[in-house]
């Protein structure tokens, strides 16, 4: 009996040794002795194969077998620690995010109790800013860097209606080939500012076939498609002072923020374009296949996109209050007769289009925030 097992999440390499990985096991082990295996059974299938051949030739089969399993034991453990020893690189330890914090707060008197996260062609949320401090990420110390085309790469703070806020104009995503911890660093950065309530902002193809392009989509809940291969922000060791080890996530995003964006989405005359629906996550920088697209909606997806997942699981793990939108800039392709692709300029040609209803209801819903809440 064993009273405790070794998971993904909780990976500590100077206590696990053996999981550290082998340098002398190659590819090259597993794939002789899968072949030797795979020509050893065929020669035994030969009908004329004689019966002392075969005992033989059995015996062999079963040391090949053993072997085969062994390398294959020691490859796959070889790759399960090499993408949990990267996941160790590449966090963010808590001192390093509060040395870039402290260094956010000592260049700007802005104390900022919304954190907003603007998605791909919704950059101009950031513009609306008063009074603004902003700052290349590249001059950020420990911030990583956007390469995308869409995303400016500026941290800006400045006043929304008078409401301290600070904006990430240019997210990071997986398919630039960030880990997934330096993609949701800048939550724990929000977190260690001040900021209470986190607004995510996204471009989603839309899989709801009563969704139209220019729709916006209240996030109510999400699919984590990466996290279910392992690939979650929050594995390797807790920092239990930025959060508990398995936080909950049935309430990621905060129902009463929901209703607000409901509310104040009706009172500017938005609800026929105003939508609430789940939100599922791919790594792309693909777009979806027909058969996928099929999938992830029986799935009970309403859209699809590459990004908000990772930080809305970062924010909610460190105690901030999320809600996250969608403008669905496309149609999934569903419908293997139609003429339609996805591509990026349709993306940031509808971001255009309908950003500045997206920024108006943004910056409304700011000035109804409530602060004073310890939200975990
Ligand atoms: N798929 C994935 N991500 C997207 C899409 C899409 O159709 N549209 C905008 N981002």
């Amino acid at each position: 009996m064993t009273t405790g097992g070794i998971h993904p999440y909780m990976f500590e390499p100077e206590s696990d040794p053996e999981l550290t990985p082998s340098t002398n096991t190659t590819d090259t082990a597993v794939c002789d002795s899968v072949s030797l295996f795979i020509y050893e059974v065929r020669v035994l299938d030969e009908p004329h194969s004689q019966t002392s051949d075969r005992d033989e030739r059995r015996n062999r089969g079963n040391r090949l077998l053993e072997t085969f399993e062994r390398n294959l034991g020691e490859i796959v453990g070889y790759h399960w620690s090499g993408t949990l020893k990267t996941s160790l690189e590449n966090r963010y330890s808590f001192e390093d995010c509060h040395a870039t914090a402290d260094w956010l707060l000592s260049q700007t008197a802005v104390r900022p109790l919304v954190g907003i996260v603007c998605g791909s062609g919704l950059g101009g949320l950031a513009d609306m800013l008063k009074d603004q401090v902003a700052f290349n990420y590249r001059d950020i110390p420990n911030f990583p860097q956007s390469t995308v085309h869409g995303h400016a790469g500026r941290l800006v703070f400045g006043t929304l209606k008078g409401r301290p806020c600070v904006c990430m104009q240019g997210r990071f995503h997986l398919y630039e080939g960030y880990p997934i911890q330096k993609i949701t660093m800048p939550m724990r950065i929000f977190k260690l500012l001040g900021v209470e309530t986190v607004i995510l902002t996204n471009a989603a193809g839309g899989l709801n076939q009563d969704y139209k392009v220019g729709d916006i989509m209240i996030i109510k809940d999400h699919l984590n498609m990466p996290g279910f291969a392992g690939n979650n922000p929050l594995a390797g060791p807790n920092d239990e002072r930025f959060g508990v080890r398995f936080p909950c996530m049935s309430n990621a995003y905060d129902r009463e923020l929901q209703q607000l964006v409901m509310d104040v989405g009706s009172e500017l005359g938005y609800s026929d374009f105003l939508r609430e629906g789940v939100y599922c996550v791919l790594g792309g920088p693909s777009f979806e296949t027909i058969a996928e697209c099929r999938m992830l909606h029986k799935l009970g997806a309403d859209a699809v996109g590459m990004s908000t997942v990772h930080e809305v699981i970062v924010a909610r793990h460190c105690g901030m209050r999320v809600f996250a939108l969608s403008l669905i800039t496309n149609k999934a392709v569903m419908d293997y007769d139609s003429e339609e692709k996805a591509n990026h300029e349709e993306v940031l040609q509808t971001g255009k289009q309908r950003a500045v209803q997206l920024e108006r209801l943004v910056s409304t819903i700011v000035t109804r925030l409530e602060h004073n809440n310890n939200y975990a």
